[in-house]
């Protein structure tokens, strides 16, 4: 018998981090940041000057790699992702991370290895888990399946509210809203489990709600579930 899932879906920039840990704490679930661990993996083969398209041996680095995910209480700062002992907490937000991270998360391998430790993470539940395929694919028998969405633009100008409060260098928001548009773009139409709304999700539309409001909505459904 295992305890609730809330599976959380979207495109990149929706709120889903933020909105997904403030639920976890209120809730007192465990919050599962899946997009780190692509990107972690993504990390460890720009490092390791293996070639984007050598889906053979990134496969090999998946499996092997471990992946460390700490979850701090403090909403105010970051949730440390650790890759073979490796702190890779700020090091898996840069551009260069971001703009290869969808060409790894399509491969089905990638996916196998890391879809694997999600479920067996989540085995006994009580987590807020995060996403593209976490409704679809990863969990889908949770309790509450969340699709959130926001315009291109609203989605550029939180990315830009993040890089700023990191320190990164400043990015254009038109730039922000071509990366945001192409990797949209990517994760939906790729082969292997596309970002892709479950048919029994909840669309939560975020454009003009603040991050409480938000949680709000999720912990109400939440609550209607049980
Ligand atoms: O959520 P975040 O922006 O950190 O995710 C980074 C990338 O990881 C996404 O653009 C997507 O390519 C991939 N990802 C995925 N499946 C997930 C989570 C993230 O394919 N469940």
């Amino acid at each position: 018998d295992r305890q609730p899932i809330i599976a959380i879906d979207g495109p990149a920039g929706a709120g889903k981090s933020t909105v997904a840990r403030r639920v976890a704490a209120e809730l007192s679930l465990v919050y599962l940041d899946t997009g780190a661990m692509y990107r972690a993996v993504t990390w460890l083969v720009l490092q390791q000057n293996i070639a984007i398209d050598d889906e053979c041996a990134i496969a090999e680095l998946a499996n092997q790699c471990k992946i460390e995910l700490t979850p701090s209480n403090d909403l105010q700062s970051p949730v440390r992702v650790w890759v073979n002992d490796i702190d890779v907490t700020q090091a898996i937000r840069t551009i260069e991370v971001t703009s290869q991270v969808s060409a790894i998360a399509a491969q089905s391998a990638v996916r196998q290895a890391l879809v694997k430790q999600q479920q067996s993470w989540g085995k006994k539940g009580g987590l807020v888990a995060e996403g593209r395929d976490i409704g679809t694919h990863v969990f889908p028998d949770a309790e509450v399946k969340i699709f959130l969405t926001a315009s291109v633009s609203e989605r550029a100008r939180r990315r830009q509210q993040d890089f700023k409060k990191q320190g990164q260098p400043e990015v254009s928001l038109e730039q922000l809203e071509r990366d945001i548009t192409e990797r949209d773009w990517k994760d939906s139409t790729r082969t292997v489990s596309p970002l892709q709304k479950a048919a029994d999700a909840i669309e939560v539309p975020t454009d003009g709600l603040s991050v409480a409001e938000i949680a709000a909505q999720i912990i109400n459904s939440y609550q209607q579930q049980l």
